[in-house]
């Protein structure tokens, strides 16, 4: 049977192409007609250029949002459970494992922590991959099993169902192989979506600037947290965000399992300085989101309550809590040719080093190496002599050193006799 729709994508293309508003007619429908298939793979990447190109307003990202979270499904766990929640979402960065400390840390305290993550974009790890490495692990459980664990232990970190936001999960992937991730409209709206179709009462979101992230400037991310936090509010999600530095990568790893043993230092109450701050900061707005003021959040990590939390987190989706991490079969060092201070350390270049040693993606769908990635030996602030060690690559198929040592090649800015001003992780809290 034939059935009429309201509109011609080719219209709605060229619409925003000509760089006119869409109405919220037309972006019901064709969010709505993309998920039923309706509205072709190619038309929608033609809308999403040109909404990169040419933007949307306030009220249209607000209706882009909503028509995203109508596709599918949508929980409540506020209405579900006895605990408060807090949720986190960074927009992705490299080295960025804070969710893995951070969701047992928050649930620590007494308040569920339902983390619906995503695998890896482009050159930014993805929080699934990284507990995928750990043997036994499983990504994918019911709403039931979801209830239930955040019940039990408090936290939970699993895939997003398929239920929720679908459009999201479509667009998701076809921005990722057209181009059209930078887009501050449809980053919103897509974490966006997720989070409000999720249902939790508070949101703490993690925009990052700098080399390493989708938004490399500064009033870019301004822009992309301010829109999140509104968007958040109107909808009746408590949300802030906080803007961080993600000029260099976080912590001295970047790859799958590589992280899980950096974040395991965190839970162990040493790791990295600037992880530990992040997550302490991040932890400190989940736990006020929640109406928990009065904690010390440091003691949790330094007492092993967190790390408690994290070992009934990952038993209880399957995950050997006791079992050795995956090891590459293959490293490679790569080390400095000058003396002198390191000022700066590309984040970009690194992430791009560990996804090309098989930490990342290079086709939708395909497997990632659990052992994969880059082990920084020195980092911002470190003295460096010729010679010395700066990373190990980790790889299972050492073929792909060549492309990765050229990636990385020339990532720390090496100068003789410089101070380095001490990095500030926190930029700013948009509230
Ligand atoms: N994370 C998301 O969920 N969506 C984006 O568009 C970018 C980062």
């Amino acid at each position: 049977m034939m059935t009429t729709e309201s509109f011609d994508a080719v219209d709605v293309i060229r619409t925003k192409r000509d760089g006119h508003r869409l109405s919220p007619e037309q972006i019901d429908w064709v969010v709505d007609a993309y998920t039923r298939g309706v509205v072709a793979e190619e038309q929608m990447a033609a809308l999403a250029m040109a909404i990169l190109l040419n933007g949307m307003d306030r009220e249209e990202i607000v209706r882009w949002t909503h028509a995203m979270i109508d596709s599918g499904e949508r929980l409540d766990f506020s209405a579900a459970l006895s605990l408060p929640t807090s949720d986190k979402h960074s927009t992705g960065g490299v080295g960025d494992k804070i969710t893995l400390p951070l969701a047992p840390l928050v649930a620590s305290f007494g308040v569920a922590v339902p983390q619906l993550s995503g695998r890896g974009l482009g050159h930014t790890g993805g929080t699934l991959d990284k507990l995928e490495a750990i043997p036994g692990w499983r990504a994918a459980l019911s709403t039931e099993e979801m209830i239930a664990q955040l019940e039990s232990v408090g936290a939970v970190i699993c895939a997003a169902g398929s239920g929720l936001a679908p459009a999201d999960k479509k667009l998701y992937a076809l921005r990722d192989v057209t181009g059209t991730v930078e887009a501050i409209p449809l980053i919103a709206s897509s974490i966006m979506s997720k989070k409000i179709a999720e249902g939790t009462a508070s949101l703490v979101l993690d925009v990052k600037t700098g080399a390493g992230a989708f938004m490399r400037d500064e009033a870019d991310a301004r822009e992309l947290a301010r829109t999140m936090v509104d968007l958040g509010t109107d909808a009746g999600v408590r949300t802030v965000a906080l803007l961080t530095d993600m000029s260099a990568p976080l912590g001295l790893t970047a790859g799958n399992a590589l992280e899980v043993r950096e974040s395991l230092e965190v839970l162990a109450g040493g790791g990295p300085a600037d992880v530990v701050e992040l997550t302490v900061a991040l932890a400190r707005e989940m736990l006020t989101a929640a109406g928990r003021t009065d904690v010390d959040v440091e003691a949790a990590l330094a007492d092993g309550r967190a790390m408690d939390t994290w070992r009934a987190m990952i038993s209880a989706q399957g995950g050997d809590v006791d079992a050795l991490l995956p090891i590459a079969t293959d490293t490679t060092e790569v080390r400095a040719d000058a003396d002198g201070v390191v000022t700066g350390l590309d984040a970009m270049q690194v992430g791009v080093s560990a996804w090309r040693l098989g930490a990342g993606r290079s086709r939708p769908g395909e497997p990632v190496q659990a052992g994969a990635g880059v082990e920084l030996h020195r980092t911002i602030g470190d003295t460096v002599r010729a010679g010395d060690v700066l990373a190990t690559l980790h790889t299972d198929t050492p073929e792909r050193f060549g492309r990765s040592v050229e990636a990385i090649t020339g990532a720390w800015t090496i100068e003789a006799d410089a101070t380095v001003p001490e990095r500030r992780i926190v930029i700013d809290r948009i509230a």
